[in-house]
C-alpha cells in the first residue's frame, strides 16, 4: 500500500464490537488479568495501551517498518535515547539542532558523566574527526534547526556503521513523508509528534522508531521504567494527524517553496535558508534524500539588528509569534530570543544563529495571504 493508504488503514482497524470505523479511545489505566501472575496483551497503561499501540503501529509502517514507541513529548523520546548510554560515554551531535536538545545534552545528560560535543554534520570530515573511542551515539537533524542545514544521512550512517556507533536522527522537520532515515541507514528516528504529526497545535507527544528488535526492547525497558509515555487522548489525536500528514506536508512544502523564492528576490532580506532553493549548499543532498519536496520550515535573515528583527516578527498578522511548528497555522519566531534562547550569545555566534535570523513554520493558509503578511511586516 502507498504511504497515504497506510496512514489511514494500518493501525486503524475498525472496532469488532460495534463496527465503528474509528477505533475507540481506551482511557483505562489498568486491565484485568487472566489470572494471578498471568499476563494478557495489556496490563497497565504505562506498559502498554491499545490506543497508543494503534498510533505506534501506523507510525512504524510509515517510517518503513520496525517498531515505534510513543512518548509524552519529543524531549522525553530524546531523553530515552540518551539513557542507553552510561558514564564515560560520549555523544556527538550535529551543530544545527533544536535548542531544547542542546539544553538536554549540555545541562542534564552531562551530569551523568556523559561527554557531549557538537560538530557540523554537514561537513563529514569535521564530523568524523570529532568521533572519539568513547562515542556511542551520533545525533543529527536534517533539515537542521534553525539553519535548515542538510546532512547527508546515508554518509553519516555509513560512518556510524563502520565504527559501530548508534545513529539517532531527529526527523521532526522532515516527517516520514519526505525522509525515512531508517531506510537510509539510521538506527533510531525521533519525532516531536507535537509538530507535523499532530499538525494542529493541540497535542504534545514524541516517538522513537527503530528497525532492530533488540534495540526496541532496550528502549522499551527504559520507557517503561522511567514512565514518560504518550497518553491515550494524545495518541488518538496523533493517529488522526497521521491520516492527513502527507497532504498537509506536501501543501505546506509547496507554499514554503514559493515564499522562499519570493523572499530570495527581496532586497530587505539578506539570506534565505531553504533546501528547495538551488542556491542552498545542501540542495543536491536534500534532493537525494527528501521525497519530492523540501518541507514547510524556512529561515531567512533580514538586513538589520536584533531590534529590527524583533519588530518584523512582532508585525505579522497571519504568522503568529510563537515557538513550535508544523501545524496548519503559520508561525514566526526569532530563534536568538525564542527557540534557541538556551544557547548563550557565544554559542549562538559559533553556530551561526544570528540576531537577524527569523524562522517560519508555513501553515495551510493561501500563499498570497502569507506573502502579503510578510511584505507588510518587512515594511514595518
Ligand atoms: C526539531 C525539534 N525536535 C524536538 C523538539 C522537542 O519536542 P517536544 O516539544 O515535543 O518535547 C522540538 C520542539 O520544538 C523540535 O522543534
Amino acid at each position: 500500500m502507498h504511504f497515504r493508504t497506510r496512514a489511514i488503514h494500518v493501525g486503524n482497524a475498525r472496532d469488532p464490537q460495534t463496527g465503528a470505523v474509528v477505533p475507540p479511545v481506551h482511557l483505562a489505566s489498568t486491565f484485568v488479568q487472566p489470572g494471578a501472575g498471568e499476563w494478557g496483551e495489556f496490563d497497565y497503561s504505562r506498559s502498554g495501551n491499545p490506543t497508543r499501540k494503534n498510533f505506534e503501529t501506523t507510525l512504524a509502517s510509515l517510517e518503513g517498518g520496525g517498531y515505534a514507541l510513543a512518548f509524552s513529548t519529543g524531549m522525553a523520546a530524546t531523553t530515552c535515547v540518551t539513557q542507553l548510554l552510561s558514564t564515560g560515554d560520549h555523544i556527538l551531535a550535529g551543530a544545527d539542532i533544536y535548542g531544547g536538545t542542546y539544553r538536554l545534552l549540555h545541562k542534564i545528560v552531562n551530569r551523568a558523566g556523559i561527554e557531549v560535543t557538537l560538530a557540523p554534520s554537514t561537513d563529514l570530515a569535521k564530523f568524523e574527526a570529532a568521533i572519539t573511542p568513547k562515542t556511542k551515539l551520533l545525533w543529527i537533524e536534517s533539515p537542521g534547526n534553525p539553519l535548515m542545514s542538510i546532512t547527508d544521512i546515508r554518509a553519516v550512517a555509513a560512518i556510524a556503521k563502520q565504527r559501530k556507533i548508534l545513529l539517532g536522527m531527529d526527523s521532526s522537520f522532515a516527517t516520514p513523508v519526505l525522509t525515512r532515515p531508517l531506510e537510509l541507514g539510521a538506527d533510531i528516528v525521533m519525532h516531536s509528534v507535537t509538530k507535523y504529526i499532530g499538525g494542529h497545535s493541540d497535542l504534545l507527544g514524541g516517538a522513537l522508531v527503530v528497525k532492530d528488535k533488540e534495540l526496541r526492547d532496550k528502549l522499551y525497558f527504559i520507557q517503561n521504567a522511567t514512565g514518560a509515555v504518550m497518553g491515550p487522548l494524545e495518541a488518538f489525536l496523533a493517529s488522526r494527524g497521521l491520516k492527513t500528514l502527507e497532504l498537509r506536508v506536501r501543501e505546506q512544502s509547496r507554499t514554503a517553496m514559493k515564499l522562499a523564492e519570493w523572499l530570495a528576490q527581496d532586497s530587505r532580506v539578506s539570506r534565505v535558508l531553504y533546501a528547495g532553493l538551488p542556491s542552498h549548499p545542501g540542495h543536491a543532498v536534500a534532493k537525494s534524500q527528501m521525497d519530492g519536496a523540501f518541507g514547510g520550515m524556512l529561515s531567512f535573515e533580514v538586513r538589520g539588528d536584533f531590534a529590527k528583527t524583533k519588530k518584523v516578527c512582532e508585525s505579522t498578522k497571519l504568522f503568529q509569534l510563537a515557538v513550535s511548528l508544523g501545524a496548519v497555522e503559520s508561525l514566526i519566531e526569532q530563534p536568538a530570543s525564542m527557540s534557541h534562547a538556551s544557547y548563550d550569545a557565544a554559542a549562538r555566534a559559533t553556530f551561526g544563529i544570528t540576531d537577524g535570523l527569523i524562522r517560519l513554520s508555513v501553515g495551510l493558509e493561501a500563499f498570497e495571504d502569507l506573502r502579503d503578511d510578510l511584505d507588510g511586516a518587512l515594511a514595518s
